[in-house]
């Protein structure tokens, strides 16, 4: 898998490019955190987000399907005694219902091929009442030094979906009607959007009819 090759370099190569991008959005995801919550983080990734939400929650359970990502976050987070690491598929989370107080899941939305089913799974594992977090890299201005950069991934085999601007990341969320999403963003070289849906179960339902998704619906 393309991101298990990629995981030694992926902190240099991110870190390198968008940098300042990456440590303004992580903290704001760890400042909608409480000290009492228990966090679920999908695509943990090398743990960017995962470091620093580590200090701020009761306890934090960060999953990836990559085994290569995943040996570099459990190196960087080592220091943590409150989180666990899980090799799990965004698409199929093996928890319960309403399991966790905050769900977040950075830069994978772009990823997949059913975002939305992916959107379901995270609402379905968050508590009512909880949050469900979701940055995601957006295109600037379609920027040369942007598009050089995507055009430089995808040819080393990273697969992406789709692209959002923040416009159309909005739009995304409206268009499966999911209401009373809050939006910030991070600048820079390749800003980072951050959607911020509150679980409540009339917004859901709304979403659930909308896009017609059956498990809220059963
Ligand atoms: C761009 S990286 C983002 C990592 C981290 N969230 C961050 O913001 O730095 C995308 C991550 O999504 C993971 N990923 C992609 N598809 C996935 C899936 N279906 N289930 C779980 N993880 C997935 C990859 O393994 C990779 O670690």
């Amino acid at each position: 898998m393309i991101w298990d090759k990629f995981s030694r370099v992926y902190d240099l190569v991110e870190n390198s490019f968008n940098g300042k991008v990456n440590e303004d959005f992580s903290s704001k995801v760890a400042g909608m955190i409480n000290s009492s919550d228990e966090v679920l983080e999908c695509a943990c990734g090398t743990g960017i987000i995962s470091e620093k939400i580590a200090p701020k929650c009761k306890l934090i359970v960060a999953t990836d399907y990559s085994e290569g990502m995943l040996q570099q976050i459990r190196k960087k987070c080592a220091k943590f005694r409150n989180i666990t690491f899980h090799r799990v598929d965004i698409m199929q989370l093996p928890y319960n219902d309403a399991s966790f107080d905050k769900v977040v899941a950075g830069n994978v939305i772009h990823l997949l091929d059913k975002p939305q089913e992916a959107i379901s799974e995270l609402c379905r594992v968050c508590k009512d009442g909880g949050k469900v977090i979701i940055p995601t890299y957006v295109a600037p201005h379609r920027s040369k030094s942007v598009s050089w950069f995507l055009q430089l991934l995808r040819w080393l085999g990273f697969d992406f979906k789709r692209t959002f601007t923040y416009e159309e990341y909005k739009d995304f969320f409206r268009s499966m009607g999911y209401d009373g999403v809050e939006y910030t963003i991070s600048n820079g070289r390749m800003p980072c959007a951050i959607a911020v849906l509150k679980k409540d179960v009339f917004s859901q339902l709304l979403a659930a009819q909308a896009y017609g998704i059956s498990w809220m619906m059963s």
